[in-house]
């Protein structure tokens, strides 16, 4: 069956496993513009960052792309698994080569697989104490009508333990996507040599900017916010 031989294709797989990270990319855009709403002074954020929240999950054509983002999240997790096994198995002797040159290769692009499962279990958290408590928890109402997230967050961020998880946790994201980024181009075939290293450097601008951008967020709640 023509699906099944794709879904067999190891670099059908990688294709998708690119395409995938790359959305997710987008999403983490997006969802750091939104979050970096909880650096206004607090009467203002409060307001503002409910609103947002409100917004992304009452609009029909943004359910649409979170329910793309629910399914590319288990896409990426999963087609990585499964190279990631098939790799352990071939030993470095078919497609998609496990890499054993310790020197010529950074530790986190040999170590894609455990540093996406790190992001994993800060996903499931993250997942488990905002999003699962904003849609199927009791969250009571601000003065506009809206579900009262942000002190939900601002007291996640108040315990020093919560932040230091989150600051490594970005940080292990940071690694990923140092890698991840032109990677993902790579395995699509669109890394021109001529602008193979600016897409590089564009990859490594992106990662500082969303993962300094997120680090700051926990870090600024916890210092001056509460
Ligand atoms: C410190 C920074 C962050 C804050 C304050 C934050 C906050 C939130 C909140 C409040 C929600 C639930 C309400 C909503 O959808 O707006 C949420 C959802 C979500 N967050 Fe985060 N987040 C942060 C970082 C991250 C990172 C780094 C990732 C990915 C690696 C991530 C992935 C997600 C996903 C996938 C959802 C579900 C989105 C949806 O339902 O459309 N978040 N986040």
């Amino acid at each position: 069956m023509p699906t099944l031989s794709f879904l067999s294709n190891s670099i059908s797989r990688k294709n998708l496993m690119a395409l995938t990270g790359l959305f997710l990319c987008l999403f983490l855009v997006i969802h750091l513009a939104g979050n970096l709403q909880l650096l206004l002074p607090p009467e203002r954020a409060q307001t503002q960052y409910n609103f947002y929240s409100q917004l992304l999950s009452h609009n029909y054509l943004i359910k649409l792309v979170s329910y793309a983002l629910y399914l590319s999240i288990l896409i990426h997790a999963l087609d990585a698994l499964i190279l990631t096994v098939q790799n352990w198995r071939a030993n470095g002797a078919q497609g998609y080569v496990y890499d054993r040159r310790r020197t010529a290769s950074a530790w986190y692009s040999r170590n894609m697989g455990l540093l996406g499962s790190l992001i994993f279990v800060f996903l499931v958290i993250h997942l488990k104490d905002f999003w699962f408590q904003y849609k199927f928890g009791v969250v009571p109402m601000d003065a506009e009508g809206h579900k009262d997230i942000y002190p939900i967050v601002v007291a996640a961020y108040s315990e020093l333990w919560y932040v230091l998880v989150y600051v490594v946790s970005l940080l292990i994201l940071g690694f990923h996507l140092w890698h991840g980024f032109a990677s993902a181009f790579q395995s699509l075939g669109l890394y021109h040599s001529r602008y193979g290293k600016w897409v590089k450097y564009f990859g490594w601008f992106y990662t500082i900017v969303i993962t300094g951008g997120f680090i700051l967020i926990p870090l600024w709640v916890y210092f001056f916010n509460y």
